[in-house]
């Protein structure tokens, strides 16, 4: 055991659902091994800020079922700077926390990889983020909530879909990936998934709608808003040029899939997480991300989570897969 005795914990990037599981769980865990912890407001720019705040058992009392995040969260830019970074540290060390947790995605933990080289400072991750695209993880906070998001809103869709025989694209999250296009579009038994890693899925996609079934009421393509024709509204003007004959709406879901209560899983997911990263501090880890994978809590180094999406997902396998599902 090491000589940590006041933890600081923030939440920065996108807000994920489940977040404030790992919040709870890190301030009770901390509490647990007679640690101080401080709250960090606003991502980095609190970290830079001094925007700290004691926490303690009761500071996260009835916040396991809410979405969001209670220290707020933002992108900084100022610590993308070495100048920003070097006043966070000065604030870390003026203030006397020993030590960090970062709750967050890809752009979090590439600031904190930078953070614990220039400084030798311990730091901790925690992956919350609805994209699921990073390594060392098999699921990240929030992802499972936000797909249950999408599966819900698209059945309303298919509803409309199946009544005005209509073709729906439904546009989803993931700017770089396509997991929640993926395991949703399979949730929902959908026509076709655009999603960014599998190029020339536009082609394969109208040449299926060319000599597939044409007895089809309804159809549902599932497009990540990082795909490469650049979204649902691009991917609908493409297919109403190709067949003008079908009834075509585009839908966005857009930031639903970000809030809202965390499912189970997430809640479990962030709980155990948040225990470990404290365990992992004080057993002297640093610069590296708590994950599970094959049920089994794992470290992964920042630099490899970061670099590595979820790749296994996004196999030809799981490709084929909705492919034969949409028969
Ligand atoms: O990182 C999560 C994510 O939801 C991406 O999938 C999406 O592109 C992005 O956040 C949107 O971020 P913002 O809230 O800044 O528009």
């Amino acid at each position: 055991m090491n000589k940590i005795k006041n933890i600081g914990v923030l939440t920065s990037g996108g807000d994920a659902p489940g977040m404030n599981a790992a919040i709870r769980a890190v301030v009770r865990a901390a509490i647990y091994y007679d640690l101080e912890v401080t709250g960090i407001l606003r991502g980095y720019e609190g970290l830079i800020n001094g925007d700290f705040m004691p926490m303690d058992r009761k500071s996260v009392a009835n916040i396991i079922q809410r979405g969001g995040t209670i220290l707020k969260t933002a992108r900084s830019d100022g610590f993308r700077t070495f100048e920003g970074r070097k006043t966070a540290h000065e604030q870390l060390v003026k203030h006397g926390i020993d030590a960090l947790i970062v709750i967050g995605g890809d752009g979090t933990f590439t600031g904190a990889n930078l953070f614990s080289q220039e400084f030798g400072y311990p730091i901790i991750g925690l992956p919350g983020t609805i994209d699921n695209d990073l390594a060392g993880t098999d699921f990240t906070i929030g992802y499972d909530t936000a797909i249950n998001t999408v599966i819900n809103a698209v059945d309303k869709i298919r509803d409309t879909a199946e009544s005005h025989d209509r073709l729906f694209i439904v546009e989803v999250m993931g700017r770089d990936s396509g997991l929640i296009a993926l395991r949703s579009g399979i949730g929902v038994g959908a026509e076709a998934i655009l999603i960014p890693e599998a190029k020339t899925g536009i082609e394969g996609l109208i040449t299926r709608l060319e000599h597939g079934r044409k007895d089809k009421a309804s159809k549902i393509i599932i497009v990540a808003e990082g795909d490469e024709i650049g979204g649902g509204f691009n991917v609908g003007e493409v297919l109403k040029e190709r067949f003008p004959a079908y009834d075509i709406r585009v839908s966005v879901l857009g930031h639903i899939q970000r809030g809202g209560k965390p499912s189970c899983m997430d809640r479990v997911l962030a709980s155990r997480f948040g225990v470990s990263a404290v365990e992992g501090l004080l057993h002297g880890k640093s610069g590296e991300m708590v994950g599970q994978i094959n049920r089994e809590i794992v470290f992964t180094p920042f630099s490899h989570a970061i670099k590595h999406i979820n790749a296994e997902e996004i196999s030809p396998t799981w490709l084929k897969l909705v492919e034969i599902l949409s028969l």
